[in-house]
């Protein structure tokens, strides 16, 4: 009986510890690079909520066309290319200095997604990030030409 009080005790102490150790480590700067526990547990929950998203209906996807790759490149210049950069691959110091840092369209992490899911990425965007939602700025339309150009990021080029 008093053993057990003991070490409940004990436990409680390690845990306080752990917590606190954890909570000294927390900051609210947005200078340094997101450690990688934080990114894969971030990114993990990112990537599951995105996806059961974008299982959801949406309106339809128009066919990916050089015509809807080229719409897409002209809204991205006015909305995108501030963070993302001019080629969707360089992103500009603005886009360096937020966190999580802004990614290459062309990266692997976002071709990863599916049309519907950079879908919803654009549309919604990605909270607590510097990524925002355009569903009031963009027609549903203009953000699948926006998918279309991020896909063609992701292509090589001939
Ligand atoms: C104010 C800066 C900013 C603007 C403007 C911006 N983005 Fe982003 N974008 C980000 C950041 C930061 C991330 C990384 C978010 C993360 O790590 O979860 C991101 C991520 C993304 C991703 C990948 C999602 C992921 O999981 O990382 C896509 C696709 C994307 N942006 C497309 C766009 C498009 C298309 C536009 C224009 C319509 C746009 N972004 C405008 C900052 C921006």
């Amino acid at each position: 009986m008093r053993r057990g009080r003991i070490l409940a005790t004990l436990g409680g102490a390690v845990i306080l510890v752990v917590l606190g150790v954890a909570a000294s480590q927390f900051n609210h700067k947005a200078l340094q690079e997101p450690n990688a526990i934080e990114t894969y547990v971030a990114t993990k929950i990112k990537r599951w909520l995105v996806s059961r998203l974008a299982r959801e209906s949406l309106p339809p996807e128009p066919p990916a066309a050089a015509i809807s790759i080229a719409n897409g490149r002209m809204q991205y210049g006015g909305s995108c290319a501030t963070c993302h950069g001019q080629d969707g691959v360089t992103p500009t110091p603005l886009g360096n200095a937020l966190y999580p840092p802004t990614p290459s369209l062309a990266s692997q992490q976002v071709q990863k997604y599916s049309n519907r899911e950079l879908f919803v990425v654009i549309k919604y965007g990605i909270r607590n990030t510097g990524m925002a939602g355009f569903a009031h700025i963009h027609s549903d339309e203009e953000i699948w030409y926006l998918v279309h150009y991020v896909r063609s990021l992701g292509e090589p080029s001939d």
